[in-house]
């Protein structure tokens, strides 16, 4: 029997409300609501947001009380009346130009990667990402694989720069990169277009995109490209062993099902991919951060 008290029922209600939670976030950075209280030269009252917003009073309130629930905001109350500021988490990672910000991403992850975990079920019905669904895009008709525009290609690109910012300097130091004189960190159409000359490639969150066979193509064409006693960095949230964990790393996975061909690895998944295309001492690091490091030789 469960009851309030009950660990499993806590458990379901947290998972069961999460999306409540991330969509706090998303509609308060949309809405700007960190940038005005940023510029504000005091805290705002609730009726001064939603003005300076031109949003509902009601909608406003309700949006900023449950901003300081979440510790995105704090109230101070003087005479019945609350006035609103950032928190130090705010200022830090929401507000758009801080060093640290990772609204780009939040914008992202709101706008697109929301909408297509709303088909999940379908998704693992059908084995296939969901943009037909969530936004009426056939896969083979959008942008550029997985960008419905152009606009959304260069959010996108901003929100990874808001994690490298970050997560970057713990990725390059998993291994002593030293040796390596020339370094390219490959984008663009890796698959059709000659590739330079490089003594080590940078693979940063690229094979997760794509299915064996493409990732296995790709790895071919780089090893013919690569200098003897080069490299190659493959750089993608590693999962465990067993495949269940770590959860974000899962989720992750459950991610690259609903938004593109892809999935994320475990190392002897990484190692199967590198062995065949010709790859030999490979070797993985997990850095204690979201992204980890595979290292292997020409
Ligand atoms: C997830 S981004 C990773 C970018 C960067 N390496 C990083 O970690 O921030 C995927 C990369 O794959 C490249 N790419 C190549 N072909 C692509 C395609 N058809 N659709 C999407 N991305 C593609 C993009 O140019 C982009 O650089």
């Amino acid at each position: 029997m469960c009851s309030q008290g009950d660990e499993g029922y806590r458990l379901l209600k947290e998972y069961a409300n999460g999306f409540m939670v991330s969509q706090v976030l998303f509609a308060a950075c949309e809405l700007g609501v960190f940038e005005l209280l940023a510029g504000a030269p005091e805290p705002l009252d609730s009726a001064a947001v939603s003005a300076r917003l031109g949003a509902s009073p009601r909608g406003t309130e309700l949006l900023l009380d449950a901003c300081v629930s979440l510790k995105l905001l704090q109230a101070d109350v003087s005479g019945g009346k609350a006035v609103y500021a950032n928190t130090e988490l705010a200022s830090t990672y929401l507000v758009r130009g801080s060093p640290r910000s990772q609204r780009d991403m939040l914008m992202y992850t709101g706008r697109t990667t929301y909408v297509c975990w709303g088909h999940l079920a379908e998704a693992v019905r059908e084995g296939r990402n969901q943009y037909l669904k969530a936004f009426g895009i056939p896969s083979e008709e959008l942008f550029s694989a997985i960008y419905r525009s152009e606009g959304e290609r260069l959010q996108f690109m901003q929100g990874l720069q808001d994690m490298w910012r970050l997560e970057g300097a713990r990725v390059l130091a998993a291994f002593d990169l030293s040796p390596f004189r020339v370094i390219c960190d490959l984008g663009g159409d890796f698959f059709k277009d000659p590739l330079p000359e490089a003594d080590l490639y940078i693979l940063a969150r690229v094979l997760h995109d794509w299915t064996d066979a493409k990732c296995s193509h790709l790895l071919g064409r780089l090893y013919q490209a690569c200098r003897t006693g080069g490299g190659i960095l493959v750089i993608e949230s590693l999962l465990d062993a067993d495949g269940r964990g770590p959860l974000t790393t899962v989720l992750y996975s459950l991610n690259m099902l609903v938004q593109t061909e892809g999935r994320e690895r475990t190392p002897a998944q990484y190692c199967a991919l590198l062995g065949p295309a010709g790859f030999r001492d490979v070797r993985c690091r997990r850095t204690g951060g979201t992204y980890d490091a595979v290292l292997a030789r020409k």
